[in-house]
């Protein structure tokens, strides 16, 4: 089986992008990051990549529009295989979803399809989780298709929750089994035991 090459797209500090680098280097994931396009100069996770010696690309200004357009030419170019939305902010294309159908995947800090959807990302989604008294929060990664947080689940993964569990212990409840799921999911699309079939159905391949 061939390393499969990996971007990830990022505008923070970069805590899932760290859980991907880890898992390449230690084998679990078969596959390297090739590139870490972020939408913030200022994100710490590029710092991140550069530590391991991974190309990035930031956006300069000029515009979203153009700049998606640049980064798809130049993941086509790489001929990257999967390209993962860790704590990516803004929103893509529909020109963009559907040159890499079946090829993004997106974490997210909920169990979905409660708490997400425009409007639902970082500590507003546990700040929800918080108000509504849930007893169970969790994170899913997800196909991305052209919707905001809308395509086929791929892995969830549940925590419970405590009485008097502010925002941000939910917050740090969640991001733990966030650090899990989505380097697990690479490593099933990686080794091609999971596929976004022509149906857009998640298809896993038999022997499981
Ligand atoms: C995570 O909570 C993720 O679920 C959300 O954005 C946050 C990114 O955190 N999409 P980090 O930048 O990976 O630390």
């Amino acid at each position: 089986m061939s390393v499969k090459k990996i971007a990830v797209l990022i505008s923070g500090g970069g805590t899932n992008l760290q859980a991907l680098i880890d898992a390449c280097e230690s084998g679990q994931i078969p596959g390297s990051i090739d590139l870490v396009i972020s939408s913030s100069k200022k994100a710490y996770g590029l710092e991140r990549a550069r530590m391991h010696d991974i190309d990035t690309m930031t956006y300069e200004g000029g515009g979203l529009k153009a700049f998606h357009e640049k980064v798809a030419r130049e993941l086509k170019e790489r001929q990257v295989d999967f390209i993962v939305l860790a704590g990516y902010l803004k929103v893509l294309p529909a020109s963009f979803t559907d040159a890499f159908r079946g090829q993004i995947i997106n974490i997210h800090p909920s169990l979905i399809p409660k708490y997400c959807g425009v409007g639902f990302y970082g500590e507003r989604v546990h700040q929800a989780v918080f108000e509504a008294g849930e007893k169970e929060s969790g994170a899913t990664v997800h196909f991305v298709d052209s919707g905001c947080d809308t395509g086929p689940i791929l892995l969830q993964e549940k925590v419970s929750l405590e009485e008097g569990d502010s925002p941000d212990v939910i917050a740090k409840k969640v991001l733990k089994v966030e650090h899990k799921i989505l380097p697990k999911a690479l490593e099933l699309l990686c080794s091609d035991q999971v596929f976004l079939n022509e149906k857009g159905e998640v298809q896993w391949k038999k022997e499981r």
